[in-house]
């Protein structure tokens, strides 16, 4: 697939890494066109470009960036009609214990809400960068999953594919309105992981 990752950070680099490494077209922007230049350039395969416009050419625009630049970011990088969007920010607080928009909608509804052409997913979010860095298998070889939800069936196959090509593991969390379960179990995964001491070598899962 063409892809466009929004953000070159932590979560941006480290799944741009993976997708290239599985073989689609990835190209990344940050703030600045020399963040991108730098960043990109450190990883295989990958090719920045500025953000303005950048969409173009993009089958999928995956928003990497903190979630308070996600509207201006994909503003600047649209249109996006038609096009898949994967959100994967987590509007958290700056301490990690609440939700920057409280519990009745969701980052991924506001996205959604703010570009109605567009076909929004939400994925990866409940995954450390470092898991992702590091590859999807984790302790004993388990595949790590994530929570894919998005009321557009064509997202939500795009998102399932993307994510089993880099070796992930796909529970279906339904509609995206779900998004507004999934953004604070990121917060719980933070808490276990710096706060309890577990380390960012976890992930959550749901077993069937
Ligand atoms: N870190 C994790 O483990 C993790 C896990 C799951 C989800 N998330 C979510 O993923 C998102 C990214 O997290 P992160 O840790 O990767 O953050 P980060 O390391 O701070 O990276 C954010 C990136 O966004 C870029 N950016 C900011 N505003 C932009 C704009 N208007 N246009 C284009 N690029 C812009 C920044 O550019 P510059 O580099 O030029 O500043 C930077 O490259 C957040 O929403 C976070 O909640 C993070």
């Amino acid at each position: 697939m063409n892809l466009l990752l929004l953000g070159a950070g932590n979560m941006g680099s480290a799944l741009a890494q993976q997708f290239a490494r599985a073989g689609h077209q990835v190209r990344m922007t940050a703030s600045s066109p020399e963040k991108a230049d730098a960043v990109a350039s450190s990883l295989q395969g990958v090719t920045a470009t500025q953000t303005q416009g950048s969409a173009d050419a993009a089958e999928v625009i995956v928003i990497a960036t903190p979630y308070d630049q996600a509207v201006a970011a994909l503003t600047a990088a649209g249109p996006v009609d038609g096009k898949v969007v994967v959100d994967i920010t987590n509007p958290l607080t700056s301490d990690n214990m609440g939700l920057t928009i409280g519990h009745t909608t969701s980052a991924a509804e506001e996205i959604a809400r703010a570009f109605p052409g567009a076909d929004v997913v939400k994925a990866f979010n409940t995954l450390f960068a470092q898991v992702i860095a590091s590859g999807a298998a984790l302790a004993d070889g388990q595949k790590a999953p994530t929570f894919v939800a998005s009321d557009s069936e064509r997202a939500k196959a795009t998102a399932t594919s993307l994510a089993e090509s880099i070796g992930l593991e796909v529970v279906d969390a339904g509609a995206l309105k779900n998004a507004r379960y999934l953004e604070p179990l990121a917060g719980l995964n933070i808490y276990l992981g710096y706060g309890a001491g577990l380390g960012t070598s976890i992930a959550p899962t749901w077993i069937r």
